[in-house]
């Protein structure tokens, strides 16, 4: 048993996504989150970059006396996790394995479109894990630059967003994928313009339950489990506490109830 909280980060809110699934399924654990809303966007920064950012937000999250780290973004997932992993020696969970496995779950043609950012499409680390669960599967892979700056300041239902979608997915229908993978965690909340762009027959995958399921069995494996019977909620980010908290509810889709504090994460 474990009464520590789990570590939660991402590049501003898009990590957001992941800590509603876990509320949700994980309801006795406390979450420690942090959104690097300062230094928003990671996905066209270099490997170098992002991975010294990953580096001082686990240090940040460790200060913070968590028992494991999920590391809520598709791009460190991709770029950084293998060097993540052997630095530092709590658990720390990404989101691409899990998500990629339940996409070749469900894909029926085989053909796998995979939608993210820069740096996750040029790491290759989806496609990677595709073809290792079954090399018969075929990726249309696309990067998204605009889609985070879009989310992260709230142009979710707009003319312009389903423009630049259209545009994004095009590839993928030509390609007729039957399956989607939203490769970052940003991306659910556009899940509605992407199904209307390609059709209600499209499966979109995105980290959330996979990456939950992944931490459910490690808490499991580890006997980690929270036994405190209830759970807290706390919130850094690295810009305006304020324009977090309103937009992070759009995310969560419900209130904001834990503190929101803003902390300088070139110190750690
Ligand atoms: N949510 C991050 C991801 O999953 C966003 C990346 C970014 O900041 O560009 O990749």
């Amino acid at each position: 048993m474990d009464n520590r909280p789990i570590g939660v980060f991402d590049s501003g809110l898009g990590g957001l996504t992941v800590v509603k699934e876990l509320m949700k399924e994980l309801p006795g654990e406390s979450i420690t989150y942090f959104g690097d809303t300062g230094r928003v966007p990671y996905g066209t920064r270099s490997k170098g970059i992002i991975t010294k950012y990953a580096t001082q937000d686990i240090n940040f999250l460790i200060s913070r006396n968590v028992k494991a780290i999920v590391v809520a973004c598709g791009t460190v997932s991709s770029v950084a996790l293998s060097f993540l992993r052997e630095k530092f020696s709590l658990p720390i969970i990404g989101v691409v394995d899990a998500t990629a496995k339940a996409a070749a779950a469900v894909t029926v043609n085989k053909k796998v479109g995979i939608l993210g950012t820069s740096g996750t499409i040029a790491s290759g680390a989806y496609e990677r894990k595709l073809k290792e669960l079954d090399e018969k599967i075929e990726t249309v892979p696309r990067e998204c630059p605009l889609f985070v700056p879009l989310v992260e300041n709230g142009h979710i239902n707009c003319i312009e967003t389903y423009h630049i979608a259209c545009n994004y997915l095009q590839p993928l229908k030509d390609k007729e994928v039957d399956t989607i993978i939203l490769g970052c965690t940003h991306y659910p909340l556009l899940k509605e313009v992407i199904a209307d762009i390609m059709g209600s027959d499209t499966k979109l995958v995105d980290s959330a339950a996979p990456t939950c399921g992944h931490v459910s069995r490690l808490l499991d494996e580890k006997d980690m489990r929270s036994g405190s019977g209830h759970a807290e909620y706390r919130y850094f980010v690295s810009d305006s506490a304020d324009s977090f908290s309103k937009l992070g509810s759009v995310f969560l889709q419900k209130e904001i109830t834990g503190s929101v504090s803003q902390i300088e994460i070139e110190q750690y």
